[in-house]
């Protein structure tokens, strides 16, 4: 057996749902395996857009298994919207949907510390989607967590009121005003567990040993992408998991050499949503251009994500640490319209010119050196084939996998299913 990963190479948003929901009919489970409701997945096919959270894309597929595993936190009130949500298509989640038991629950009251702290940090905020991710894993980590498993034990809720009294502790130390109405909360929070009972809970170790036992294949989706990795990422500015490869085997726990192909998935220019550097981020018309063709507006927050070119120095970073063995590039449909390309391929960091992502990006240190390439104006989202790309996207596609040394296998024109070419 090996384990197939499909991983975000940029500031997330690269299209990894889509991606995911094209490669479930190869795989036999899909697996998410860090990251909480912060993710917005969006699928569309036939005519209708779905965004996920929590639920592994490869849902609508009728012979996927979806785990949830132990590295994902889990908000059970967002978890039961999402279920609610699907309600239309008919989906057997009790025979196809599984989570770990050693996933980490999010409290209402780590919302509360979300915004509390966000409030607190003012200008220098993250930018969080406030859903209560880094107080999660905070929590995980500091060893005083929930995990879905502890819904099964019979002094869940004194576990439960011990945490909330921590946290309604730490909140009063915040000194912010934010309102909220902690029981309406609470009720929707354990309705939602009562809902969330009915699903099945597995030790994921043991049921991925299984699996491999049985040769079934399995493709690990990520969430979030590999810079805001809370080690590799543009740290303050990052989220709290290990968006990495690496993060593949201990957020499902699966042993690094059960790992096949790293599919690396970016944009074919770059997005960031919330604070943070971004080297190349455009404020002109060219990346008004690319928000307005990109649709580029957050899948979970609604937030403008903010654009630029695509950075080589960034994406060949990013193929290092996760060893990257095929590259898919999305939204190439995009980049149709612009007369020239501009392509970041180092940086000038303290007067030096650079090639390689150095500790701190901060704007005030860095500042993007650029190539030119050709545009191209053919409007690429009824292209059936790379035979009808034009010559300039087959330079940029060659062009891209010269530097990182990585095949471009997939190029992405369109939101839909169906609008993926492969090379
Ligand atoms: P994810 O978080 O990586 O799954 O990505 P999101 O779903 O948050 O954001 C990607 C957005 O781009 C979604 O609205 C997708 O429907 C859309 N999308 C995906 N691939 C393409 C593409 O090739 N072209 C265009 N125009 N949109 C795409
Ligand atoms: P998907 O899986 C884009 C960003 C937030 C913020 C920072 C920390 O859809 O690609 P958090 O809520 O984790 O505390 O926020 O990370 N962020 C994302 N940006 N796509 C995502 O997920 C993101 N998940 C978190 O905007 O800057
Ligand atoms: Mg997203």
């Amino acid at each position: 057996m090996a384990v197939d990963l499909l991983l975000g190479l940029q500031w997330g948003d690269e299209g990894k749902g889509k991606i995911v929901d094209v490669l479930t009919s190869d795989y036999d489970i899909i697996a998410r395996f860090q990251g909480g409701p912060n993710a917005g997945h969006t699928l569309e096919f036939n005519g209708i857009k779905h965004v996920l959270h929590t639920i592994p894309s490869g849902i609508f597929h009728e012979n996927s298994e979806n785990i949830i595993g132990n590295g994902v936190v889990i908000d059970p009130v967002i978890f039961q919207k999402e279920i609610d949500e699907l309600s239309g298509f008919n989906i057997d989640f009790a025979k196809k949907l599984f989570i770990s038991r050693k996933a980490h629950l999010i409290l209402p009251t780590h919302r509360l510390l979300d915004t509390a702290s966000e409030t607190a940090k003012g200008k220098a905020k993250i930018g969080s989607t406030l859903k209560g991710i880094g107080p999660t894993y905070m929590d995980k980590t500091g060893r005083n967590g929930l995990r879905i498993g502890d819904i099964e034990l019979s002094d869940f809720m004194d576990r439960y009121n011990a945490l909330r009294g921590k946290h309604l502790e730490m909140l009063e130390n915040y000194n912010v005003d934010i309102q909220f109405d902690l029981e309406e909360l609470e009720r929707e929070f354990f309705l939602a567990i009562d809902s969330i009972k009915k699903l099945k809970f597995i030790d994921s170790e043991k049921y991925f040993s299984d699996a491999k036992k049985g040769g079934r294949t399995i493709l690990a989706e990520g969430a979030q992408g590999t810079l805001l990795d809370v080690d590799f990422g543009t740290y303050p500015f990052v989220t709290s998991s290990t968006t990495t490869a690496a993060g593949a085997c201990t957020g499902l726990g699966v042993a690094p050499g059960d790992i096949g192909d790293v599919i690396g998935i970016f944009k074919a220019y770059v997005t960031r949503v919330g604070s943070g550097p971004f080297p190349t981020e455009l404020f002109d018309a060219d990346g008004a251009q690319l928000a307005k063709a990109g649709n580029e507006f957050g899948s979970t927050t609604g937030r403008a994500r903010r654009c630029g070119w695509l950075d080589l120095v960034a994406l060949k970073y990013a193929c290092e640490i996760n060893g990257v063995t095929k590259l898919y590039m999305m939204k190439a449909d995009v980049l149709s319209g612009f007369d020239t390309l501009k392509v970041c391929t180092h940086y000038k960091y303290r007067g030096e010119k650079i090639d390689f992502f150095p500790y701190n990006i901060e704007e005030k240190n860095i500042e993007p050196i650029y190539t030119e390439v050709p545009g191209w104006k053919k409007d690429l989202t009824k292209v059936k084939s790379s035979s009808e790309f034009p010559e300039n996207l087959n330079k940029y596609v060659e062009y891209i996998e010269k530097e990182t040394g990585i095949k471009i296998e997939v190029v992405s024109v369109g939101p839909d299913r169906t609008q993926t070419i492969t090379m």
